[in-house]
């Protein structure tokens, strides 16, 4: 099938292209290289999937709706997996404007555009993070999920919300795939796994959130893929699925287990969690694992030796 991938460049959405072409999927990827982190690094996403003779990249951003339409207008696009987007909580407290430009408003050019042209079927990456610190765990996909924390998960709920109305009124296939910390090979320079590791190897002070109790409900970046790939194959008139490792780590342990693979001892200090951070995420996946037949299948301890192999491999670690 031809498929629109956005977020082409990022981790997670380059990893999701490589396993649509080698499955014989055509691939037309988009992507602005957005500067949040750097371009080498998105290069390097695409290293291996670029010359491949069924993928076509078109570096364009969601805000230009008439860009986004003309895409559409050239393609017979099948399916959309829509997994651009500006990401990282800290981010948007500094930056909260651009996450309601590009979440929302780039999300709503896009679900325009498939409803305008072929009405391909859309698989939309949310976030555990719109369930804020309100909602009781493990997270079930029916909870309002009204008070999020910070403009980040805002921006990805009101996008989960507009495109409800695009599936209801344009009768638009429509499956939100909410992802919880996603890590392992290629993942985001910003993220715990990548900061932590190197400032491990380094031998610089890294910051607790209280005390290393906080939990975080870690899920392998193939898991997420072959979850996204699920959703993808199975469309539905609308749904919100929960894509997480179910198995909630604590973030004292989760450094632990970081100190081990690196083979160096943490320097910790300690500081009281942001109001931005929820205490613990933790994902049901009841639901993905009954309409999708999906569940997580890397352990953290194997998944976080795999980022640290590839971190040494690229010469991110020493
Ligand atoms: N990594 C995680 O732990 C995690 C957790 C929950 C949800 N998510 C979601 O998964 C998706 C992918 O995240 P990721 O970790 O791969 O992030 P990423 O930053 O590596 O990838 C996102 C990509 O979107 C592109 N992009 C940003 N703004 C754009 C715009 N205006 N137009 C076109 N492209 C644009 C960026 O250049 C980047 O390549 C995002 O929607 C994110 O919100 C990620």
């Amino acid at each position: 099938m031809q498929l629109l991938v956005t977020g082409a460049a990022g981790f997670i959405g380059s990893r999701l292209c490589r396993v649509l072409l080698e499955r014989g999927d055509s691939v037309v990827g988009l992507d602005n290289f957005d500067p949040y982190y750097a371009r080498e690094l998105k290069q390097l996403h695409l290293q291996d999937i670029a010359q491949h003779p069924n993928f076509t990249f078109h570096e364009l951003d969601l805000r230009d709706e008439a860009g986004v339409f003309a895409l559409f207008e050239s393609n017979q696009f099948e399916a959309v997996a829509h997994i651009a987007a500006m990401a990282a909580v800290r981010y948007s407290v500094q930056n909260p404007l651009v996450y309601g430009q590009v979440n929302v408003q780039g999300t709503a050019h896009l679900l325009d555009a498939s409803r305008r042209t072929t009405k391909a079927r859309c698989v939309l990456a949310s976030t555990g993070s719109v369930y804020g610190s309100d909602t009781p765990v493990p997270f079930d996909e029916g909870a309002p999920a009204v008070h999020p924390l910070a403009p980040y998960p805002a921006s990805k709920r009101a996008m989960e919300l507009f495109a409800y109305s695009f599936a209801h009124l344009y009768e638009l296939p429509t499956t939100v795939v909410r992802f919880f910390n996603v890590y392992g090979p290629h993942g985001r320079p910003d993220m715990m796994p990548w900061q932590w590791s190197q400032k491990i190897s380094k031998g610089e002070t890294l910051t607790l959130f209280n005390d290393g109790h906080m939990k975080r409900d870690w899920t392998y970046c193939d898991d997420i893929v072959r979850g996204f790939v699920a959703a993808l194959d199975n469309p539905f008139p609308w749904e919100i699925i929960n894509l997480g490792g179910g198995n909630p780590v604590e973030n004292a342990r989760f450094v632990h287990i970081l100190e081990e693979l690196v083979g160096r001892k943490a320097i910790i200090q300690s500081a009281p969690a942001p109001s931005s951070e929820p205490l613990e995420t933790w994902a049901s996946i009841e639901k993905a694992k009954r309409l999708l037949g999906w569940e997580p299948q890397i352990r953290v301890e194997e998944g976080l030796s795999r980022f640290i192999s590839w971190m040494k491999q690229e010469g991110f670690l020493e």
